[in-house]
């Protein structure tokens, strides 16, 4: 793995009141190891991230899970990232698929939201990922690399520190089929090629690369032990407690 191993929870729209709160005790009450160790990072929807800013305790970290793509102003139902950093929120989920198909993001929208967070102070988690039909007809390179290309043009040398992508292939998210441990490590390596053929290649061996995508207690400890794998952002698993702790210890 490169650099501090990263978890990512994504609870997407998910949440109420007295969900997020029992979400928020059990993840307190949980045993994980320590920030030097592995980063945590949540990401509640907009409406509970202040609950749960003031009631999670450390190392747990939170994140936004979108941002708008430039200042803030006259734009009816959004949040921006000066709002999010203003707030105290350190980290923003972008790009994510969900996001790129249903809410129509596409790759140059996706690279100028990493460009605004990033200047306002905000850590990125960049999301990357095919379809099954791009992966079947032989796009899959081609869609990483137009997606990477995208981030990569509006990101400077030296803000590549504070971002960490996320590789999730579309066919794996939700489904319940994970994608294997060559198929992950195959994605992962050739994005860091990318990445150092394209940015440098400091920033590539530094740079954490998280797989997404049906990630659970099951298989988080195999897909941990990759060589590129130097993370997860886990979607489902991380509402339940237990399970994102267990996967929170993957490592061990
Ligand atoms: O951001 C998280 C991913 O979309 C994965 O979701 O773990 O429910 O498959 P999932």
């Amino acid at each position: 793995a490169h650099g501090r191993f990263f978890i990512g929870g994504n609870w997407k729209c998910n949440g109420t009141v007295e969900s997020v709160t029992q979400l928020v005790k059990d993840l307190n009450a949980g045993s994980v190891p320590p920030a030097d160790k592995v980063e945590i990072v949540v990401a509640p929807t907009f409406v509970h991230l202040d609950m749960v800013k003031k009631t999670l305790n450390p190392p747990f970290e939170i994140g936004a899970q979108d941002c708008w793509v430039g200042k803030g102003g006259a734009f009816t139902g959004e949040v921006s990232a000066e709002m999010l950093h203003d707030f105290g929120i350190p980290w923003v989920i972008l790009g994510h698929s969900e996001r790129r198909s249903l809410c129509r993001e596409d790759d140059e929208l996706v690279g100028q939201k990493c460009e605004y967070a990033l200047s306002q102070g905000l850590k990125v988690i960049g999301c990357i990922g095919e379809t099954l039909a791009q992966r079947e007809s032989g796009h899959m390179f081609d869609v990483l690399d137009a997606q990477l290309r995208a981030i990569a043009n509006h990101t400077s040398l030296g803000n590549w520190v504070n971002m960490v992508i996320a590789y999730e292939p579309v066919w794996a998210i939700g489904t319940g089929v994970v994608a294997t441990p060559e198929q992950a490590q195959e994605a992962h390596a050739y994005v860091r090629k990318w990445i150092s053929d394209n940015v440098s290649p400091d920033v590539a061996a530094d740079l954490r690369l998280l797989y997404g995508g049906s990630v659970n207690e099951s298989n988080c400890g195999t897909l941990a032990n990759l060589e590129d794998v130097d993370g997860f952002l886990v979607g489902g698993a991380s509402l339940q407690g237990a399970s994102f702790i267990s996967i929170c210890n993957a490592e061990n």
